[in-house]
């Protein structure tokens, strides 16, 4: 039998590219061929994002691009994830090459609903929830990385914060068995892992049925427990993100404070300095709520990175809101910030509201806010200058071919100028040079 060759073009975030290594591990079991590269692939699999209007874009100008390239050879688009989720039916429309959607859940069910639409079904649709006996384990052989694994440990989120389409695009939140992480993180590390991202919308939500796997460890919340139960299997490094700030207990910078292998930085979105604005956001907290917490991180034992989201131009932002954003800014001094402008998603309840902060006024606060940034960020890589920092080492860098690049423990990228092979080893750098966005270093025992 001619073997079917199959690829999957990833958008979006670390969830999105943990479900592509997950369809592509129950593809290749079922005995399609998982190939790189979309021109020779009989079907092409996109995983698409909804987060903002841009992201959601992306797949129709790619299915545009594509039907111009294969205009020759027939092939089958599929098209999963969020945009799959909530768009549905109406996907079919966009071209006559797009045979399937496979919703956010559907990812175990991808080659029985492949076979279909191999078979000569039209028009295959799948938007119905995990089956209970579904496997969360992926094969080593189809992760993004060889040194770097993203485990999910919750699906879903329960927040519906006011201008966020994920609850709707991702279901409600399913926490996976303890055990069942502790032992993938096991054979990863086994496998030569060194560094390990447990992720998930929302990991402080983490609440597993049964608990089992977690008896044994203590902790004030399922989740500062899991990161001890972790931390125990001793793999080099473990990151975890995203925290949702209300539910950031301060167990979990104890957690951090007693084991050196839980990484030594923290993602906690703020999404606005007003309190008006995160009224409005539905995130229950407000800016003082939030400083406490990071007062809590800045006075753990180690020097923690911050870093976080802010979205510019919600419904109704005035001078005023957005004044109030900059400030907390330059009182939280993160170590790198995304921002975001605001986009409308439909089905939101923000989406009742009128967008009202031109476009003109969104770009002129990003901007602001990215000059504002670079200055914190400039000043707090410059303090690294001098320090010694672990570095694993994951290749080499793209913008200067000899430089082998990496990121330190609390996330920084950081190159150093050797030409020697040191992919996929850990070594103490001290840093020599310090840019806005990374920085640079030798190799300790090459320290004058
Ligand atoms: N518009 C702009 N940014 C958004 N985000 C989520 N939804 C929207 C939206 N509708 C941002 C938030 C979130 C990050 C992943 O994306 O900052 O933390
Ligand atoms: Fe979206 Fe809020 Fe859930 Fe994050 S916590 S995924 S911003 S609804």
């Amino acid at each position: 039998m001619k073997k079917t060759n199959v690829y999957i073009e990833t958008f979006g975030c670390q969830m999105n590219v943990a479900d592509t290594e997950r369809a592509a591990t129950r593809l290749r079991s079922a005995g399609y061929m998982v190939v790189n590269c979309a021109d020779i692939a009989d079907i092409v699999l996109f995983n698409t994002c909804s987060v903002r209007a841009r992201a959601e874009q992306k797949v129709f100008t790619r299915v545009g691009e594509l039907n111009k390239i294969r205009r020759s050879k027939s092939f089958i688009v599929g098209i999963m994830g969020c945009v799959a989720q909530l768009e549905g039916e109406s996907l079919f429309n966009i071209s006559k090459s797009v045979g399937l959607v496979a919703g956010t859940q559907a990812t175990d069910r991808l080659p029985q609903l492949l076979e279909r639409v191999l078979t000569g079904e039209n028009n295959v649709i799948d938007l119905a929830e995990r089956q209970s006996g579904e496997e969360w384990n992926v094969s080593t052989a189809e992760r993004h990385s060889p040194y770097v694994a993203f485990v999910p440990i919750i699906e879903g989120c329960n927040k519906f914060c006011t201008y966020c389409i994920v609850p709707y695009s991702r279901g409600r939140e399913r926490s996976r068995p303890a055990s069942d992480i502790v032992k993938e993180v096991i054979k990863l590390k086994a496998a030569g892992y060194h560094e390990i991202h447990l992720i998930g919308q929302n990991v402080n939500s983490y609440r597993p049925k049964t608990g089992e796997g977690l008896e044994l460890f203590s902790g004030a919340t399922f989740f500062s427990k899991l990161l001890r139960a972790v931390a125990a299997t001793g793999v080099a490094r473990i990151k975890f993100t995203t925290s949702f700030p209300r539910d950031f207990h301060s167990d979990i910078v104890t957690a951090m404070d007693e084991h050196e292998n839980l990484c030594n930085w923290i993602h906690l979105p703020v999404q606005s300095g007003s309190d008006r604005i995160l009224r409005l956001m539905k995130r229950g907290y407000n800016s003082s709520n939030y400083m406490r917490r990071v007062e809590e991180i800045r006075s753990g034992r180690r020097r923690y990175a911050l870093t976080s989201d802010i979205i510019v131009g919600f419904p109704g932002e005035t001078a005023e809101d957005f004044n109030s954003t900059l400030k907390l800014i330059e009182r939280c001094q993160y170590d790198s910030l995304y921002i975001f402008k605001y986009s409308v998603r439909r089905g939101t309840p923000a989406a009742n509201l009128t967008d009202d902060v031109s476009i003109v006024e969104k770009s002129e606060r990003f901007i602001m806010i990215e000059k504002l940034q670079k200055k914190i960020q400039a000043q707090i890589n410059n303090s690294y200058v001098g320090e010694t920092v672990s570095v694993l080492f994951e290749g080499k860098s793209a913008k200067s071919g000899n430089d082998m690049t990496g990121h330190t423990t609390c996330n920084k990228v950081i190159n150093i100028k050797d030409t020697s092979n040191l992919e996929g080893t850990i070594n103490n750098v001290v840093v020599t040079d310090a840019k806005v966005n990374s920085l640079y270093g030798v190799l300790v025992e090459n320290c004058p």
